[in-house]
């Protein structure tokens, strides 16, 4: 198949792309290996952050800026925040002309909440399915324009020629037959990378794909240690541990307690308490369960039942349905059991923060896959805005690229003798992919989580290292049509790649900062105020750290200086 470009990932950021190259006039493939509407941003339920101003008047896109960058922990790049907060607001009425229904106030303004770390009310929502709603808008218009949608296609690798995507491979899972993606540019919108860890909110999808084809085609990750735990998923029944519960119950008036029945959050931080960002109320949520007051199930309880059950279903109909179905809880009546739960990863492929260009030409990477605008933590809603401020400015840039210059030939031995590779797994006797995959999210889990430790670390990458030669070893049985044996090996060779990365950044950041807290390093230290970049050096994985760029004066004004505990 032939585009000028093609998009992989049907989520927010590569429906926001397509509509965009579209317009523009650009020829458009978006290949994705779920099903069309079934995408993770469904997962972001709180709303998507933009200083729209309905609600709290006094809120501007500068404050935005300024809480991202805060809470980013001064390692985000502002050149991304400085986009985010200044064209979220547009980005947003822009999904409203094309059809999103917004929870409106009294007077007919879009409704807004609180969330952690933001300054103001600050969240556009659709109740709790804000990410439901707004991938239904996108999937709409994307519909409607020439873009050409196929669902359940795996891309095994990207082809690059004389330094430029040249094209992509996929298998497609229905048919097992391979199809050839010939195009000009790419742009990577595949998500996070949540599924390597054992307790996640993430779904199936979420396994680092993108991570590992742009490291394998020589794009740089970046702070790929920066992975965020929420502080509130679900523990109990075990069948749907991990799973979200939003933090729009902390933003509509939930409360944390342990089972002293104390509001404990009161003690960690006093001012913002449940509304703290995110890496703070997590590792308080840890720290209470390490200390003992936790429940039988690892949890705290949060509790919203005071608001009443009016409230509760109108404002929280999905958390409302999600605990009685799942868990026989009415949270009208009875406290939720939460715990923190992998949800996102800050680092992931570098851009130019400008175009989302990497440093292959004609691989462009958007959403969360890519890294800089969170830094170290990223504020709830600002997921949904950035899909849709970057997804925007990708399929900008990308037919900017394409437009008047040539396809790039692939050679068909190239392109078979990635076939025969992964046709390779097809084979009596193999390992099976599913237990490889079980032991790497444990160790990830229990390594690498929440609280991490030199030791443990390096522990680690051992196992890594070991799996990495079992893997070598996987095989399934039975064809190439519609083999889930045979995607968890492609899926399993790529989160090698991602938890390596992690594992490793992680080991080399001798600091806590945002979402990475180190017992052995418990502060955080100004040398660190660096960005670690992951490449692939001929095979093997290095790593190099550069400075996070300087805020230009106009914007260092609007920022709350930076403070080291030991200076
Ligand atoms: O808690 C939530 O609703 C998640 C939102 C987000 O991650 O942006």
């Amino acid at each position: 198949m032939r585009s000028d470009i093609l998009i992989i990932g049907a989520g927010g950021a590569g429906m926001r792309a397509a509509i965009a190259a579209c317009e523009k006039g650009a020829d458009v493939i978006i290949v994705t290996k779920s099903l069309i509407g079934k995408a993770h941003t469904v997962m972001a339920e709180g709303g998507i952050a933009a200083s729209i101003a309905d609600v709290d008047k006094a809120d501007n896109w500068e404050t935005h800026f300024s809480d991202t960058i805060v809470e980013g922990v001064y390692i985000g790049d502002w050149r991304m925040a400085e986009l985010l907060a200044k064209e979220a607001p547009e980005r947003v009425y822009e999904l409203e002309r094309y059809g999103a229904i917004f929870d409106r106030t009294d007077e007919g303004k879009i409704m807004q909440r609180a969330f952690g770390g933001h300054t103001y009310k600050r969240l556009c929502h659709i109740g709790d399915k804000t990410g439901l709603e707004l991938i239904r808008t996108l999937e709409d218009k994307v519909l409607h324009s020439k873009a050409k949608i196929y669902d359940e296609i795996y891309i095994t690798k990207l082809f690059i020629k004389d330094g430029r995507f040249a094209g992509a491979l996929g298998i497609e899972m229905r048919s097992g037959d391979f199809i050839f993606f010939n195009a000009k540019a790419i742009i990577i919108s595949t998500g996070g990378c949540g599924r390597v860890y054992k307790i996640t909110s993430n779904s199936w999808e979420s396994t680092g794909d993108g991570l590992a084809l742009a490291y394998n085609a020589g794009a740089r990750l970046k702070d790929m240690e920066m992975i965020q735990f929420h502080p509130t998923g679900m523990v109990w029944p075990p069948g749907v541990r991990g799973l979200l519960v939003t933090e729009s119950v902390r933003g509509e008036g939930g409360i944390l307690l342990n089972t002293n029945h104390e509001r404990f959050m009161l003690r960690y931080s006093p001012e913002k308490r449940e509304l703290d960002a995110r890496d703070v109320v997590a590792r308080s949520i840890y720290y209470e369960i390490k200390a003992g007051r936790g429940t039988a199930h690892g949890a705290v309880y949060l509790d919203i039942s005071h608001k009443g059950a009016d409230f509760i279903k109108r404002k929280l109909p999905g958390m409302y349905s999600q605990f009685m179905e799942f868990a026989g809880v009415d949270i009208t009546k009875e406290p939720m059991e939460v715990a923190p739960t992998v949800h996102y990863q800050m680092g992931g492929i570098e851009v130019d923060p400008y175009t989302t260009s990497t440093c292959v030409s004609g691989v462009f990477a958007s959403g969360e896959v890519a890294s800089g605008l969170h830094g170290a933590n990223r504020l709830g809603g600002n997921s949904l805005a950035d899909i849709l401020v970057f997804g925007k400015i990708a399929g900008d840039n990308a037919f900017e690229f394409v437009n008047g210059k040539e396809f790039t030939e692939v050679l068909s031995n190239e392109i078979e003798s990635e076939i025969e590779r992964v046709k390779g797994y097809i084979r009596e006797g193999g390992r099976n992919p599913y237990n490889l995959m079980d032991e790497l999210t444990t160790v990830m889990e229990d390594y690498v989580g929440i609280m991490r430790v030199g030791d443990d670390m390096r522990a680690a990458i051992k196992r890594i290292d070991d799996l990495k030669i079992r893997a070598r070893e996987m095989g399934v049985r039975g064809t190439t049509k519609y083999n889930h044996g045979l995607l968890g090996c492609l899926e399993v060779e790529n989160m090698l790649i991602v938890c390596e990365a992690i594992a490793k950044s992680a080991l080399m950041r001798e600091e806590s900062r945002g979402g990475h807290t180190r017992s052995d390093f418990p502060k955080r230290r100004r040398e660190w105020k660096r960005n670690i970049i992951c490449y692939n050096n001929g095979g093997v994985m290095d790593f190099v750290t550069e400075p996070v760029p300087d805020l230009p004066d106009n914007l260092a004004r609007l920022v709350k200086p930076e403070v080291y505990e030991d200076e």
